[in-house]
C-alpha cells in the first residue's frame, strides 16, 4: 500500500508539473482544477485508499494512515504552489499585454485653424483700418428697399437683372451684395464716414470656378464734403499694395452700377496664366475683384443728404476672389467644401513667422 501511495504521489506531481506548459492560461487553470478534483478532492484516489486502510492489520493501519495523509497534504501544498505560480504568470502576461509604452510619440490633437476666407478678410480689414476705415456689421436678410430701391434701382428697373436674387417675400430677400449697408450707415451716421462692411451675400447663380451662390464681400464707403475719384483709386491701390506687395498689377476700367457715377471695376492679373489668358480668367488675363465708383446723388437723396454738399466713394470687394489670388486657389468652390485636406494648408496668421516679420500679430 505504501508503494501504491508513493506511485500515486509521483504520478500526481509529474502531471502537476506538466500543467500550463502548453495551452493558454485559461486552459492551465482548468487543467489544474481537474487535477485537484482527481487527486485531493472528496472523490479522489485518496478517499478510496483511506477506505482500504480499514482492511489492514491493526499494526499496519497507523503507518498507512499517516503516510496517506502526509502524501495528500504534500499534494495539496504542491497544488497551492502551482496555482500561485500560474496566477502570477497570467498576471505578468496581462501586464505585459496592457502595458503603456511611454516612449511612443503621442497623437497630435486636431488643431483648429482659421478659414482662408477669414484670413483674407482679416488682412483686407487690417489694410483698410490702416487708412481709417472702421468695420461695421449688417444683416444678411435684407429688404428690397436697402438692397435695390434706395440704391437707385427701382422696381422693374432692368438693372435688377445684374443681381439674380433669392427672394423670401415680395419685399424681403437674401442680400445680393453688401451695398445695402451704404444706405443703412448713411441713414444713421452723419458724414464724415469711413466704414468697411464685410459680409456673406447670396445670388441665384450658376456655380463655376469663380462664382458661388454664396460668397463674401467687403463693402467700403467714404463720404465727406470733399472726396474724389483719385482718393478712391489711391485707397484701393494702397489696399492691394499691403496685401500683395507693390509689384502686383491692377487695372481700373469703366463699369456700370446704378448707385455710383462714374462707376468702375478693378481687376488683378491672373495668377494662373500670368496675364496670358486661361480658363480661370476667361482668356482675359485679368480677374475682377471689385466694383466701385462715386456715390450716386440719388443714394444721397435716399438718405436725406444733400448731393450738392457731399461727395463719396464706395466699393464692393469680393473676398473670395482676393483669397484665390492671395493663396493661389484656382477654384473658388473649394472654399465651401470643408475638405480638411484643403483647409489644413492655411495657417493662422498670428502664428506664422511671416506675421512676426510684419511686426503686427493679428
Ligand atoms: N455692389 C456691387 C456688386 O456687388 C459692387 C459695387 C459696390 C459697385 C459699391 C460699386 C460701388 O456688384
Amino acid at each position: 500500500m505504501l508503494d501504491q501511495l508513493a506511485e500515486i504521489e509521483r504520478a500526481a506531481l509529474a502531471e502537476l508539473a506538466g500543467i500550463g506548459r502548453t495551452g493558454g492560461p485559461d486552459g492551465a487553470l482548468a487543467a489544474l482544477d481537474d487535477w485537484r478534483v482527481r487527486y485531493t478532492g472528496r472523490k479522489s484516489v485518496f478517499t478510496s485508499i483511506m477506505r482500504s486502510v480499514g482492511s489492514l492489520s491493526p499494526e499496519q493501519r497507523p503507518a498507512a494512515g499517516q503516510a496517506a495523509n502526509a502524501a495528500k497534504q504534500r499534494l495539496e501544498e504542491a497544488y497551492e504552489r502551482r496555482l500561485e505560480a500560474l496566477r502570477a504568470a497570467a498576471l505578468q502576461r496581462q501586464l505585459e499585454d496592457d502595458s503603456v509604452d511611454v516612449t511612443l510619440p503621442g497623437r497630435a490633437p486636431n488643431e483648429g485653424r482659421l478659414h482662408p476666407l477669414t484670413l483674407a478678410q482679416r488682412d483686407i480689414l487690417r489694410a483698410f483700418a490702416s487708412m481709417g476705415f472702421r468695420p461695421v456689421d449688417g444683416p444678411e436678410v435684407e429688404w428690397d428697399y436697402y438692397n435695390f430701391t434706395a440704391l437707385n434701382i427701382p422696381r422693374n428697373h432692368p438693372a435688377r437683372d445684374m443681381w439674380d436674387t433669392f427672394w423670401i417675400t415680395d419685399d424681403m430677400l437674401l442680400r445680393t451684395h453688401t451695398s445695402p449697408m451704404q444706405v443703412r450707415v448713411l441713414e444713421r451716421v452723419p458724414p464724415p464716414v469711413r466704414v468697411v462692411i464685410p459680409g456673406r451675400c447670396h445670388r441665384y447663380e450658376s456655380v463655376d470656378a469663380t462664382h458661388e451662390s454664396t460668397f463674401f464681400q467687403i463693402e467700403g464707403l467714404m463720404v465727406d464734403e470733399a472726396c474724389t475719384m483719385a482718393e478712391l483709386k489711391g485707397t484701393l491701390s494702397e489696399m492691394v499694395r499691403q496685401l500683395f506687395g507693390a509689384d502686383r498689377k491692377t487695372r481700373f476700367r469703366c463699369d456700370y452700377f446704378p448707385f455710383v457715377e462714374p462707376g468702375a471695376e478693378m481687376s488683378m492679373d491672373c495668377f494662373v496664366c500670368g496675364g496670358a489668358g486661361c480658363g480661370l480668367c476667361k482668356r482675359t488675363g485679368w480677374i475682377e475683384i471689385l466694383g466701385a465708383g462715386m456715390v450716386h446723388p440719388n443714394v444721397f437723396r435716399a438718405v436725406g443728404l444733400d448731393p450738392k454738399r457731399y461727395r463719396g466713394f464706395a466699393f464692393g470687394l469680393g473676398i473670395d476672389r482676393v483669397a484665390m489670388l492671395k493663396y493661389g486657389v484656382d477654384d473658388l468652390r473649394t472654399f465651401y467644401q470643408n475638405d480638411v485636406r484643403f483647409l489644413r494648408q492655411f495657417t493662422h496668421p498670428a502664428v506664422t513667422p511671416e506675421c512676426w516679420d510684419r511686426g503686427k500679430p493679428a
